[in-house]
């Protein structure tokens, strides 16, 4: 066998230009185009980016048709089960399962850092009390930048350590606060003793006279949900993240950046919408049947199916999807949402229009009756997506910064107007 590199012939216009091609660790083909339009002047046009490689990536393999994730190639189902939220995030910044001793060191940091400086408070108090929490998030996480100008500048992987354990130690006590704000709650402050998802919960739920204790099944549940959404390669909140990181942006800065592309309802804000889906379908008793033939008349989408990537079963939503119902076993609760969604599932699988399409429920389709379960309200869910998918857009931005990567430029076809001579006001129809 040959070992020339492969290449991929373009002719346009009688002229032939040689592109080379990159091969993946899993097999994935991509044609080099990035000296097209230097050889051509020709570029490409890929309208929703849904061929085009941005980047090379060791961090996270998808394959939609086979229904596969893995993370540093480790499979979603096993990460799911054996490991902790706080462990996945360092696999996937750090590339390696953390050793006994630099887990412990880590959680120590997590508790050093957890407090937000009191000045950062008063930010709180001046957002409105039906303020969207996304909001509150996006415009905290950047205002870190002001309160930790040591972190702005990173310096080596121990100096990306500490800015890593402010960052998804902070998210979780700014999130919390929303919260708090929100209802009209004194804040609760973090407490060093508690690891992630209890102090997470702690902050939430606790009073000042009557501390939170997690149900049984609870802080699994939330860990698990954490897991399932710590990183899912190039989707447009990562590729935000990497895009604002490749000026130069501090690492605050570009993943509140990441917050805002994650807060539409076709990203992050699905999981509100499914529940809100599913809680107006109940209570106006809207068969099922007749809701899917709207969302086929294209009236709207049903929310929480369908993906860029996968064109088969989402594994993460299969592992929700268990996790609801041991959730709720063990808070010996049931869900009409719950039991309304599987009917729902059911009869879009059995339908041609999302058959033919391959529609099928995504993370955001089980995620909300989790987060119902534990006693999150709606508006909060896309803050909990953004608190599990941090580790991955820190991980894209560290992979970014230390590949030195050129700043994210794309190009256009532009269709606007040629060129024309200004019209004075007087003149104008
Ligand atoms: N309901 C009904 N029809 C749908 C849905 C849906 N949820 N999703 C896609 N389709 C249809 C489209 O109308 C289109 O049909 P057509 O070819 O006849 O015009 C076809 O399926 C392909 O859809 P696209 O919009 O091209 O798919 P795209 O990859 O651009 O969009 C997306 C993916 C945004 C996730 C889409 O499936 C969607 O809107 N889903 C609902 C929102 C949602 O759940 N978002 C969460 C995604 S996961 C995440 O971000 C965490």
């Amino acid at each position: 066998m040959s070992n020339k590199p492969k290449t991929a012939t373009l002719t346009y216009d009688g002229k032939s230009y040689e592109l080379p091609v990159h091969v993946g660790s899993e097999g994935e083909v991509g044609i080099d185009i990035s000296c097209l339009r230097k050889d051509s002047g020709l570029i490409t046009f890929d309208p929703g980016y849904a061929n085009t490689g941005s980047c090379k990536s060791n961090i996270t393999f998808v394959d939609g048709e086979k229904g596969i994730l893995r993370y540093r190639g480790y499979p979603i189902e096993e990460i799911a089960e054996k490991s902790t939220f706080i462990e996945t995030a360092m696999l996937l910044i750090f590339g390696e399962l953390p050793t006994q001793a630099e887990l412990t060191r880590f959680r120590e940091m997590l508790s050093e850092h957890e407090l937000l400086n009191e000045d950062l408070l008063h930010h709180f108090d001046g957002f409105p009390s039906n303020g969207d929490p996304m909001s509150i998030l996006s415009a905290v996480v950047s205002a870190l930048s002001c309160y930790h100008p040591d972190l702005l500048k990173i310096d080596g992987e121990d100096h990306m350590r500490l800015a890593v354990a402010n960052l998804i130690s902070k998210i979780r006590t700014i999130a919390a606060f929303s919260y708090r704000k929100s209802m009209g709650l004194p804040f609760m402050y973090p407490d060093p003793k508690l690891r992630y998802c209890v102090n997470f919960l702690h902050m939430m739920f606790s009073l000042p006279f009557k501390l939170y204790e997690p149900p049984l099944g609870a802080v699994r549940a939330l860990s698990l949900f954490l897991i399932l959404h710590a990183d899912h390669e190039q989707n447009c909140s990562c590729s935000t993240v990497r895009m604002v990181g490749s000026t130069q942006t501090n690492l605050f800065a570009s993943v509140s950046a990441g917050v805002s592309a994650l807060w539409g309802p076709l990203h992050g804000g699905a999981n509100s919408a499914v529940i809100r889906m599913l809680t107006l379908i109940r209570n106006e008793g809207i068969p099922v049947r007749e809701y899917l033939e709207r969302v086929k008349k294209r009236e709207f989408r049903l929310m929480g199916f369908g993906h860029r990537i996968y064109k088969n079963f989402d594994p993460r939503a299969k592992l929700l999807k268990n996790a609801a119902h041991n959730l709720l076993l063990n808070l010996g609760r049931s869900d009409e949402l719950l039991d309304l969604a599987q009917e729902m599932e059911e009869a879009a699988l059995n339908d041609d229009y999302f058959v033919e399409r391959s529609l099928y429920p995504n993370v955001d389709f089980y995620s909300g009756i989790i987060l119902r379960a534990l006693g999150v309200p709606v508006s909060m869910f896309p803050v909990m997506f953004s608190i599990g998918r941090l580790p991955g857009w820190i991980a894209h931005w560290y992979e970014d910064a230390q590949a030195g990567t050129r700043i994210h430029r794309p190009r256009q076809i532009y269709t606007g107007p040629q060129r024309r001579s200004y019209v004075p006001i007087s003149q104008r129809k």
